[in-house]
């Protein structure tokens, strides 16, 4: 694993790919825990090489473990799909620093991490390619980034986790009407920011800060099948539901619209007809 100098992230400053290095850090810092919800060997590594003030996240206690929850839930998806389409096709929209290939491989996926070229550059120098995991350097938008796809027969897992809240509803919807010709009967795993957050980037806690918006996020995700014919909702889960001993005394409040309406982040799947 190369080193990634100031210099070199300081590519990323001042634009969405900065975020990135939130879950990178939370990864590593839930890696490090006694009672960790799983281990990221790379994140560790990959925390380690980059010359950044990751110091800057070290009272995002919340971020830290809501990253590390959904991490959680999109690897049990990860873990599903892989046990019924072991030489199957995993796409990951918005990859950033997601080390999941190295920790979930099981011999035989071919695996794609997206993302924008200023990032993808960079990844390349910490985690090398193979001619099962490969790394694209485009926009998601870019949809030149489909034909570069090493297919399988099986039809693809797409994800994007922590990707969507920052393009507008119409990109989105566009994006969605060329997946769902593109993969059919794909399965697509998606974050989803709680209401609340859509708009009020500047108040988190941990990328406040940074150059960036949070735009869209949706109520009632039944809403997507509206979109797209080709689009079912299969199941949601809700951060807040799963580790209550981490969440302390808020876990007492969960239950309550108003806190889900600020905090309640959902990773939520979708089967492609
Ligand atoms: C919050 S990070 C999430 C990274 C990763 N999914 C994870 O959970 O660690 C958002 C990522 O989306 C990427 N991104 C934003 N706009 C993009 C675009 N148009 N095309 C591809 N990636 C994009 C950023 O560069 C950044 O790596």
């Amino acid at each position: 694993m190369d080193r990634i100098l100031k210099t070199q992230i300081a590519q990323l400053m001042e634009s969405v790919s900065e975020t990135s290095l939130l879950p990178l850090w939370a990864r590593a810092m839930e890696s490090a825990r006694k009672d960790a919800l799983f281990r990221d060997e790379k994140a560790i590594e990959m925390l380690g090489a980059i010359d950044y003030d990751f110091s800057r996240f070290k009272k995002a206690w919340m971020s830290q473990l809501g990253i590390a929850v959904r991490t959680e839930l999109f690897d049990k998806i990860v873990k599903d799909y892989l046990r019924q389409h072991p030489n199957g096709c995993v796409i990951n929209l918005g990859a950033g620093f997601d080390s999941r290939f190295y920790r979930l491989d099981n011999d035989s996926v071919q695996w794609h991490d997206i993302d924008l070229p200023d990032v993808i550059k960079l990844k390349r120098m910490l985690l090398k390619s193979n001619d099962r995991y490969h790394t694209i350097a485009r926009s998601i938008l870019d949809y030149r980034w489909i034909d570069e796809i090493n297919k399988s027969e099986d039809p693809p897992l797409i994800i994007a986790e922590g990707l969507l809240m920052y393009f507008s509803e119409e990109q989105i919807k566009a994006l969605m009407n060329k997946l769902v010709v593109a993969f059919p009967k794909a399965t697509m795993a998606i974050e989803l920011l709680p209401m609340g957050a859509v708009g009020n980037s500047k108040w988190h806690e941990a990328i406040g800060w940074m150059n960036t918006t949070f735009k869209w996020s949706v109520d009632n995700i039944k809403q997507l099948e509206r979109w797209n014919p080709a689009i079912r909702v299969n199941n949601e889960w809700c951060i807040l539901d799963y580790h209550w001993e981490r969440w302390g005394a808020f876990s007492w409040f969960s239950w309550m619209p108003i806190y889900r309406f600020f905090l309640g982040e959902r990773v939520v799947l979708l089967q492609f007809q």
